[in-house]
């Protein structure tokens, strides 16, 4: 007999270059009593930008939000200007690290030898990193997409906890475009990357274009454990409904 194994959702919001600490305030404010009810069968996890990490861990003390970071480093100290430390984010009660998002990936030419590097240095600091991975537009076009992604995967995980981190498969041509992935379509692609892992306890999230208007039918996919939320995440009242999703 199988066990029966339980993989449960994260539902993120990666709130990116936005959010003053006076907006995250407000954003708050809003937001922690429209999920005070929220099943606790799935997690929340805020990923606000370094200057308001300190500001939201203040503010969640007695909720069921979590906090991640955008990055992390895979050096305590040192050298490395605008990087940010495990050490730093640890402080601030951070949980979780993006790692390898498409828009560092492609705007500082992050490679998945950096990207593991961040992962394995979250995972040796208890912090869960949430890897990014995902096609461009042109790679679909080209029938490239699942190499590319397995390439992603098996670099950006050599070495690492399957059982202490969460992959994001994003594609590119889907993130800030309103242009969501079919849902049948991100669980085909999820499923593979559970396959490459290795791993049926692996988190696999959906991210790109995720709104209220899609929640419910993204989550009832069998291999979609939750999603990365950019756009809408920004907005408490639609990021609250995201996280109440419901399925049939
Ligand atoms: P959007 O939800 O705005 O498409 O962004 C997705 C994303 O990049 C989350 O990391």
């Amino acid at each position: 007999m199988s066990a029966l194994i339980v993989r449960k959702p994260v539902i993120a919001g990666n709130w990116k270059m936005n959010m003053t600490c006076s907006q995250a305030q407000r954003y708050m404010s809003e937001f922690l009593p429209l999920i005070s009810d929220v099943p606790h069968d799935r997690n929340i996890v805020l990923a606000p930008p370094f200057t308001a990490l300190s500001t939201l861990s203040a503010l969640i003390d007695n909720s069921s939000v979590q906090l991640s970071s955008q990055n992390v480093h895979w050096e305590d100290s040192g050298a490395f200007t605008a990087e940010i430390s495990p050490m730093m984010l640890i402080e601030h009660k951070v949980q979780y690290a993006i790692v390898g998002h498409s828009e560092p990936r492609k705007y500082f030419s992050e490679s998945d030898e950096q990207i593991n590097l961040r992962a394995i240095s979250a995972q040796s600091h208890g912090l869960i990193p949430i890897v990014c991975v995902g096609e461009s537009f042109e790679q679909r076009e080209r029938g490239e997409a699942e190499r590319v992604i397995r390439r992603q995967v098996e670099q950006g995980l050599e070495n690492t906890n399957l059982q202490k981190l969460i992959i994001a498969y994003e594609p590119i041509w889907a993130i800030g475009t309103g242009k969501t992935c079919e849902a049948k379509e991100a669980n085909r692609i999820c499923s593979l990357i559970r396959k490459w892992a290795g791993s049926n306890e692996l988190i696999i999230q959906y991210g790109g274009s995720v709104k209220p208007a899609n929640i419910d039918e993204i989550m009832s996919m069998s291999d979609i454990d939750g999603v990365l939320v950019g756009g809408a995440s920004l907005e408490a009242e639609g990021f609250a409904r995201i996280a109440n999703y419901q399925i049939e």
